[in-house]
């Protein structure tokens, strides 16, 4: 018998660059056009390491696709009323297109009071309760990014998703309940498995499309997934391993070899979610000036 090939790599760190350098392109041509940037801001409240170095990484690429960053570092004891006034002056900021307040926040603040805060026009997170809302219904939403970059990986592989067997472990706002929301979309039929599911295991093994956002080093085993499959790794681990640190995902990749395709970590879902914001902001600002007004500023700017 032929032994199945090794697993692929789907490598999402190209098909970002790919598409940062298609959003690049599409601001050059808005700001050719109109005179007028696409911006972002970017609020953060605290010192947390991690959401420190995703903050950063977010402006640099926001600036480096020729769009306005603004980036809003505020202390951890931030009153609630505060960052609230901060929100409200970006709203109505013209400049600012997109908003993101990145998670999680201190105790202190109310997180869904904070999110539902935001102009719903302007959430590019797509956390906004009328976003959340739009997507369950099948309606035009701003779609959270991460799931949104898992969704691009899964159709450039497998093309149509209809009718396939997906499984999303972890059920967070972030990722594990709009991820199920966007292939229901897709037509497959979707389970959603987390800590209290019974038999895991078993159930990812029912899975052609395997998804996984729980934050837990190597939870998913190579004989937990189907031959065939493939595996969406959304986990991004720090660990010890024989002396050094080193970041792993949810799902153990060296057990993996016999999935169709599955993403590494780095380098898989990871810069997705950064292109899928850049992408965000740039829907955003088109749903903030229909083309009719960007013809009308353009003109002015003719005359
Ligand atoms: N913290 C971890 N992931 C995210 C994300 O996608 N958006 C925000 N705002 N915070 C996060």
């Amino acid at each position: 018998m032929n032994k199945p090939l090794p697993a692929q790599r789907i490598d999402g760190k190209s098909f970002a660059a790919g598409l940062v350098e298609q959003l690049a392109q599409e601001v050059k041509d808005i700001t050719s056009h109109t005179g007028l940037t696409p911006g972002l801001a970017v609020v953060l409240v605290g010192e947390d390491p991690a959401s420190g170095v995703y903050v950063s990484a977010k402006h640099r690429q926001t600036q480096a696709c020729a769009m306005h960053s603004f980036v809003h570092r505020l202390p951890a004891d931030t009153p609630p009323a505060e960052l609230m006034a901060l929100l409200a002056r970006l709203n109505a900021d013209a400049q600012v297109n997109g908003i993101l307040v990145q998670l999680p926040l201190p105790a202190h603040l109310d997180t869904h009071a904070v999110i539902n805060a935001i102009d719903p026009d302007k959430d590019v997170d797509g956390f906004h309760i009328l976003n959340a809302g739009r997507l369950a219904t099948g309606q035009e939403a701003l779609v959270p990014c991460t799931p949104l970059g898992c969704l691009l990986l899964l159709k450039d592989r497998l093309g149509t998703l209809a009718g396939l067997n997906a499984v999303v472990v972890g059920k967070s706002n972030i990722v594990g309940k709009p991820m199920a929301q966007l292939l229901m979309g897709e037509h497959c039929t979707v389970t959603v498995a987390h800590s209290r599911t019974r038999d895991v295991a078993a159930l990812c093994r029912s899975a052609d499309i395997l998804i996984v956002a729980v934050g837990r080093p190597e939870l998913i085993k190579g004989d937990w997934i189907k031959p065939g499959a493939v595996v969406i790794d959304v986990g991004i681990n720090r660990v010890e391993r024989d002396g050094r640190s080193r970041i792993v995902g949810d799902v153990a990749f060296d057990e993996a070899g016999h999935a169709q395709a599955i993403t590494p970590v780095p380098g898989g879902v990871g810069p997705m979610t950064i292109a899928c914001l850049l992408a965000n902001t740039i829907t955003a600002f088109k749903r903030q000036h229909p083309p009719v007004t960007l013809q009308a500023i353009a003109a002015a700017q003719g005359e």
